[in-house]
């Protein structure tokens, strides 16, 4: 039967998981516990729920076998719009090592979605230093069963992560696991100086060194992300539209991740072709050229140089609300 441990060792086996304190919560913390049932995408597009509890013993051991794949699992679903999932664990493992906690930090996660990733981050530093937030009570109240049946005891809140989680803060750590189009103040002001926010921007990973309650910098990790956005809250920026196919980019440039990057970091204040000119004339540039800096509450993304030529802003001191 497959196992936490076998999870853990394809994890290792892959690159994605080095450090033991953090190969230990992957061996010990049950998956299974998190996702009692989950859909599947099957032919048409249809989506099949696989459970636990199902009578039949192929489709319970599919179940099994599918929680302890390197795979990101669906676990709410409205409306044929995603809600909430338990993420691919080869890309929480990337991330909870380049948080680079280390023992009595105090840590807060946005988006608690199944609760397995609270459950690792409970397992490494303890319940008491972390905190957990989720818009949805509907999914917290499911977390907190779920983390209770494991043997973890984070602090669950309910509410827009955008405002972060102020009763417990200050934070060594922020990690959101949903996606934005600019880090909300809060998260920073929430955190002690010298923190790291490691928040998904776009489809790339940022991990902010935070300077003070207003200011902050990071390079993006080399890491692809696809998080479920962010929902609800204040105003998180322009909406970045699909490349219509009729404009001018060639159609090599939209199969290429890391121009598909660079439209999602500055496709409220690029045009298509304009992006398309600069990643072309800048060498095709890959996510870790590019980064974010928050100065004094304003907030703008980067190729290469903080201060240009080339710069986009992400928000102004007022937007997420501080
Ligand atoms: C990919 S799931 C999180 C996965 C989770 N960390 C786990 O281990 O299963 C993203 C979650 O973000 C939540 N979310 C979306 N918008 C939010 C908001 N404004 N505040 C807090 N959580 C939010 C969704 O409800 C969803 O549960």
């Amino acid at each position: 039967m497959p196992a936490a441990s076998d999870l853990m060792r394809r994890l290792a086996a892959r690159g994605a998981l080095a450090d033991p304190a953090w190969q230990a919560a992957f061996a010990e913390v049950p998956r299974e516990v998190f996702v009692p049932y989950y859909y599947v995408t099957v032919s048409g597009g249809r989506r099949e729920r696989l459970w636990r509890d199902d009578p039949d013993p192929e489709r319970r051991a599919r179940w099994l076998s599918g929680v302890y794949d390197d795979q990101p699992l669906a676990t709410r679903v409205r409306d044929g719009e995603l809600l909430s999932s338990s993420s691919q664990p080869s890309l929480m493992a990337r991330m909870l090592e380049a948080l680079e906690v280390r023992d009595g930090m105090r840590v807060l996660e946005i988006g608690t979605g199944s609760g397995y990733n609270a459950a690792l981050l409970a397992h490494r530093l303890g319940g008491a230093r972390v905190t957990t937030v989720d818009l949805d009570p509907g999914i917290t109240g499911t977390a907190r069963e779920h983390l209770a049946a494991a043997g973890y005891r984070p602090r669950i809140v309910t509410g827009d992560g955008v405002l972060g989680a102020p009763a417990y803060a200050p934070y060594d750590r922020v990690i959101a696991t949903c996606a934005v189009r600019a880090v909300p103040p809060a998260w920073l002001a929430q955190s002690v100086p010298g923190a790291l926010v490691l928040a998904p921007v776009g489809t790339g990973l940022v991990p902010l060194r935070v300077e003070g309650p207003r200011d902050g910098e990071g390079r993006f990790l080399s890491t692809p992300a696809h998080f479920v956005p962010l929902r609800g809250g204040a105003p998180q920026g322009e909406e970045v539209h699909p490349v219509p196919s009729a404009c001018a980019v060639p159609p090599h440039a939209l199969r290429q991740g890391s121009f598909h990057f660079l439209l999602g970091l500055a496709g409220g204040s690029l045009a298509p072709y304009d992006a398309y000119e600069l990643w072309r004339d800048a060498g095709r540039p890959e996510r870790e050229r590019y980064g974010v800096t928050v100065r004094d509450g304003l907030q703008w993304a980067w190729l290469d140089d903080p201060y240009g030529p080339h710069t986009w802003s992400l928000g102004g001191p007022l937007e997420g609300g501080a």
